[in-house]
């Protein structure tokens, strides 16, 4: 199914992004580059890639464009203080402690598990960043999420919570204007996308991607690969990110309703669990940097890219297509799993 792109004002007038609150912190629009010595390599459908590895904030990632509209919104309420949650290599956590330096906000992280004693990846980069690191039990994230913030207040500090992944109605906004910014790019350039691919953990990408989608009239597939949760978990996750890209649609003004059939996840490599390194994301992270000179993570880009060479292989997609990889970034988090990963 081709893609043509309608002019911007067509699907913009009728929404509110424009007077949202929202603090610069991304270089736009990110390129979209041909991955022309892997589409020979792979043999199968023409693949490209836009790079929001390539968004600036602290070696960049996706989070950027959330934070854009949830650091305004902290702003906007007068916020000191951003709280948040993640995992010990969080590129989450990462960002917002990155964009809290640059809004002259304080940034309290709550991370899963125990310090290390080499700070390596995302951790030396929150260091650096100055943020305030609490180490919890992954099962204690709610309360904590919770308890925290009431410790802020009676400190007198203002704290805005941000939930993981920055993945609610307000952060998955930055990507709907992500996808309205793919849209112009593909319209002036005159290409054509079949489908669009990249990796879905928390769901605030991929609800904004789709709601982007509904809204800027994506006529081609879009495909979330799961790089975290296993069919048959996954009708609360579908159910999830449609309740997100449904909140978002309230936030933005636009009349557009998701439901969990909507919403299109790939299952199936999940492997042996989040953040545990295979041959998947080994080949993909090899074959990305020796044929493009593009770096992966392990845990995201990296396994959604084998995720995606995998489905090549299978004749997923027609010759003739092209497939879009939405490199999300992380390659911080590459340094912290050398040893996995050579
Ligand atoms: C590099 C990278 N890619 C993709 C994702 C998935 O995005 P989301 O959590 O919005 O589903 C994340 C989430 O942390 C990420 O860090």
């Amino acid at each position: 199914m081709a893609l043509t792109a309608e002019p911007l004002c067509r699907y913009k007038r009728w929404m509110r992004i424009d007077s949202l609150p929202r603090f610069p912190l991304a270089q736009l629009p990110t390129p979209i580059e041909p991955l022309k010595a892997l589409t020979r390599e792979l043999g199968g459908p023409e693949l490209i890639t836009k790079r929001d590895d390539q968004t600036g904030l602290a070696l960049g990632g996706n989070k950027t464009r959330k934070l854009e509209f949830l650091v305004g919104e902290a702003l906007a309420q007068g916020a000191d203080t951003l709280v948040t949650v993640g995992a010990a290599q969080s590129n989450h956590c990462r960002q917002t402690a990155a964009a809290a330096a640059k809004a002259g906000l304080k940034c309290e992280l709550l991370l899963n598990g125990q310090k290390p004693e080499l700070l390596n990846g995302n951790l030396l980069l929150n260091e650096l960043l100055g943020a305030n690191e609490h180490w919890i039990e992954r099962s204690q994230r709610t309360a904590k999420l919770k308890e925290l913030p009431e410790q802020l207040r009676a400190q007198g500090r203002k704290p805005y919570v941000i939930p993981v992944g920055g993945s609610n109605g307000v952060g998955a906004t930055g990507y709907v204007v992500a996808m309205i910014e793919l849209m112009e790019q593909l319209r002036t350039s005159k290409q054509r996308v079949d489908h669009i691919v990249y990796g879905t953990s928390s769901g605030g990408t991929q609800a904004g991607i789709q709601l982007g989608a509904a809204v800027a009239g994506f006529k081609g597939q879009l495909h979330g690969l799961s790089i975290d949760k296993n069919d048959p978990e996954h009708f609360e996750y579908e159910a999830e990110v449609a309740q997100i890209a449904n909140d978002c649609a309230k936030y933005i003004g636009a009349d557009v309703v998701l439901t969990q059939d909507d919403v299109k996840v790939v299952y199936g490599y999940k492997g042996e669990g989040y953040g545990v390194v295979g041959d998947l994301e080994r080949e993909a992270i090899r074959m990305m940097a020796r044929s493009e000179g593009i770096i992966l993570d392990p845990v995201y880009a990296g396994r959604a890219f084998g995720a995606l060479v995998d489905l090549i292989r299978k004749g997923t997609f027609k010759r003739g297509e092209t497939v879009l990889f939405w490199h999300t970034g992380g390659s911080p988090a590459l340094f912290a799993y050398a040893k996995d990963v050579v």
